[in-house]
């Protein structure tokens, strides 16, 4: 009896997870390497019979670690190493190898980083030839041969050579020495400090593994907002272990710079660049640090913007804070990246200009080993900026891209959000300098002159958590991220595509909703946050949630009314020359469209004017009322995600489906709490009534603004 009731359980069981998918919890990122489906598994097989590398080193190692275990688990097969040739080899090498002679190969074309996967023939077999000018390349070209077999792709007949267009393509960790990420929503800091160096968390292997997938080559441990200690000895013993992990995988490590290291952690009496002792201090550092990392990538400096020190305390320029620990790396080939997001309290220009202001007349005034790092937008990570105005404004200083992966500004880790849609409309964005066509894109990848470096940044979202990301779908954003940094020209839908395939499963019904569903995310959060150009309207200092309303915080700029101006004439900020004119550090072409009322995007119009509320809209509707539809299409876009991830029950496993699930559910309550806040402070002020159709808030204006969120996530120590 007890016997049958066993086996009936256990075929239930069985029933149960067949239908369902085994459990995963998101660890394996895209790096699932699920079985492939018999079909699949049968067309790859004769190429993947064993691999072959014609030189060691250790990237060349876990290039076959790698492949090993993507082949492993999607053909379900070992994969073998091999000395002699054999028909479907998979075969790692480089440029100059014996085993190439007589085949062709574009290695001019690959750079330092580059790959090139052949089909071929080599000593008479059929063999694929994954192959760079320096071995990183065979790493990245591994991991796209195992893309191509992840999503579906033939690789019978390959001729593919791909190279990353930006040198620098780095993470940012906001992360403090006491595991508290600022911003992140995802854990702690994956850095274990205390632990380090003695122990290795093999997360650290994975974290490499990851950002290796997608070609990130270099991360920031620290926090902008820096503590001098990460530059102690002690703690540079700490670094180099994270250093010796992911050097194999062609990623270097940075730290951030705090420009008061020489008093506090050398006891000076000033951090002045041009004091001689100072650069004294900072030349041993540096010399320090590449004793013990040698191939260390450089610092990263935030200087007098929110109360950080720099160069300004002592009257000295950004170009001479910058260039004093320029000439200290640049004989260890190091660089600077220096952060343009600055403004001042004590400044009462509008906060869209003070970094155009400081910038932009300094351009060409810093060393070719400095990168000047800006943020995609002129204000701060928002759901929708137009892009920053530096870009193409300095053609003489190799302007570096910064983009927020973690999402401060969009709802943190519970609201689905596929940043790159936002990404490609930065990148895409013409700045018409020095002509039309100079995509902001273009501008980065272009050089300034033929050694000069170019690069991105992208604040990482990774944490402690299972996960990684705090979500399942903020992973796409890692990825994405990875991906644009390689090739800023890249596209948002394929982009997602290839991400839903490795991480969902490759099946088209389960691909086309995760895609769907991604592309409209952003929009879906501009729409129920920040319509129309609206911008920085999330509650006080942590930023989760509306508060619309909030006046009374220490400086004016980080206040929700200073950005909105809204009033009983209207709303918006005007930034024509009839207002704050920062419209005017963009090329004469944009400060015309952008500039008239008849031709500004609709998307952009409160960010540049300020309108009454009755003023007509393309559509025919009054802004009041266009606002209000706006904030409840965001409600139904959250809705339509809802109805498509609801389809996907049973066709992805159901841990992640059911965490997605509950996601979805707390977003589209803070989509309405979002919405119901906004329209009861706005229509406070509009006295409009609220157009046909659609409902009022469901609490008093006075509800929403008590309501408080003391320990929300990324704030405070
Ligand atoms: C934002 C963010 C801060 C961060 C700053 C920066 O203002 O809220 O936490 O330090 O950006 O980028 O330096």
């Amino acid at each position: 009896m007890l016997r049958k009731l066993l086996a009936i359980l256990s075929a239930f069981l069985c029933f149960g997870l067949a239908n369902q998918g085994h459990a995963e919890d998101g660890y394996d990122l895209w790096l699932r390497y699920q079985p492939l489906e018999s079909a699949a598994k049968a067309r790859a097989a004769p190429w993947v019979t064993a691999m072959i590398a014609s030189t060691s080193s250790p990237t060349i190692g876990v290039a076959l670690e790698e492949l090993q275990r993507g082949v492993q688990g999607m053909l379900g097969a070992p994969l073998a190493r091999r000395e002699g040739v054999q028909d479907g080899a998979v075969l790692l090498t480089s440029a100059g190898s014996p085993l190439l002679q007589g085949l062709d190969l574009p290695f001019a074309k690959l750079g330092e980083e580059g790959y090139l996967i052949r089909s071929a023939t080599v000593q008479g077999k059929r063999v694929t030839v994954i192959a760079g000018n320096r071995d990183i390349g065979v790493l990245y070209g591994v991991f796209r041969f195992l893309k191509l077999l992840q999503t579906g792709q033939p690789i019978d007949n390959l001729d593919l050579t791909d190279a990353p267009k930006l040198k620098v393509r780095v993470l940012n960790h906001w992360d403090n020495l006491n595991r508290h990420v600022e911003r992140g929503y995802s854990g702690l800091s994956i850095w274990d400090w205390q632990k380090l160096p003695g122990f290795r968390d093999p997360r650290y292997t994975d974290y490499a593994r990851a950002n290796a997938s997608i070609g990130i080559n270099g991360t920031v441990l620290t926090n902008v907002n820096a503590n001098a200690d990460i530059l102690r000895p002690d703690y540079l013993q700490k670094v180099k272990a994270l250093a010796e992990i992911f050097r194999p995988y062609g990623i270097k490590v940075y730290l951030t710079a705090r420009f008061s290291a020489p008093i506090e952690l050398g006891k000076l009496k000033t951090a002045d660049p041009l004091d001689p002792e100072v650069r004294a201090w900072w030349k041993a550092k540096i010399d320090e640090i590449y004793t013990v990392i040698p191939d260390f990538g450089g610092l990263l400096v935030k200087a007098n913007s929110e109360g950080q020190p720099g160069p300004a305390d002592y009257k000295r320029s950004h170009a001479e804070g910058a260039n004093m620990l320029a000439d200290a790396l640049a004989p260890h080939h190091g660089i600077v990246m220096w952060r343009a997001f600055v403004y001042a309290a004590e400044n009462a220009e509008d906060r869209h200009k003070q970094a155009y202001s400081e910038f932009q007349p300094l351009d060409g005034r810093f060393r070719d080993n400095v990168l000047v790092q800006v943020k995609n937008g002129a204000i701060d990570f928002q759901p929708r900026e137009p892009f920053h105005p530096l870009f193409g404004a300095m053609p003489k200083t190799p302007l570096m891209m910064e983009f927020q992966i973690t999402k401060e500004y969009l709802g943190f880790a519970t609201h689905l959000a596929y940043l790159g849609t936002m990404w490609e409309e930065a990148l895409q964005a013409d700045t018409f300098r020095p002509n039309k066509g100079s995509t902001v894109a273009r501008v980065i990848e272009t050089p300034v002159d033929a050694d000069a470096a170019t690069g991105m940044a992208g604040v990482a979202n990774i944490g402690s958590d299972r996960n990684w990301s705090g979500s399942q779908f903020d992973q796409a954003n890692w990825y994405a991220f990875g991906r644009f940094a390689w090739d800023p020209g890249a596209k948002a839908e394929p982009i997602a595509r290839d991400w839903a395939a490795m991480t969902w499963g490759n099946d088209p019904a389960v691909i086309a909703p995760v895609v769907r569903m991604m592309l409209g995310s952003r929009e879906a959060v501009v729409d129920y946050m920040t319509p129309l150009g609206l911008t920085h309207q999330m509650a006080t200092g942590h930023h989760y949630g509306p508060g619309p309303w909030v006046s009374d915080l220490a400086r004016p700029e980080w206040n929700p009314v200073y950005y909105a101006k809204a009033a009983p004439d209207g709303i918006g900020f005007d930034r024509t020359a009839k207002g704050s004119d920062a419209l005017s550090q963009y090329a004469p072409a944009l400060v015309k469209s952008w500039g008239s009322l008849k031709s500004v995007p609709d998307e952009l119009l409160l960010w540049f004017h300020h309108v009454p509320w009755d003023y007509r809209m393309k559509s025919g509707r009054t802004l009041w009322d266009a606002l209000v539809i706006h904030y409840d299409t965001g409600i139904d876009k959250v809705r339509g995600m809802q109805a498509d991830w609801a389809g996907l029950r049973g066709k992805v496993d159901a841990q992640r489906w059911a965490e997605v699930r509950d996601f979805l559910a707390i977003q589209l309550a803070e989509a309405i709490w979002w919405r119901d806040a906004s329209i009861a402070w706005f229509q406070s002020i509009s006295k409009r009534p609220l157009p046909e159709g659609h409902k009022p808030p469901a609490h008093d204006l006075d509800y929403y603004k008590a309501i408080t969120m003391p320990y929300a996530p990324g704030w405070g120590e």
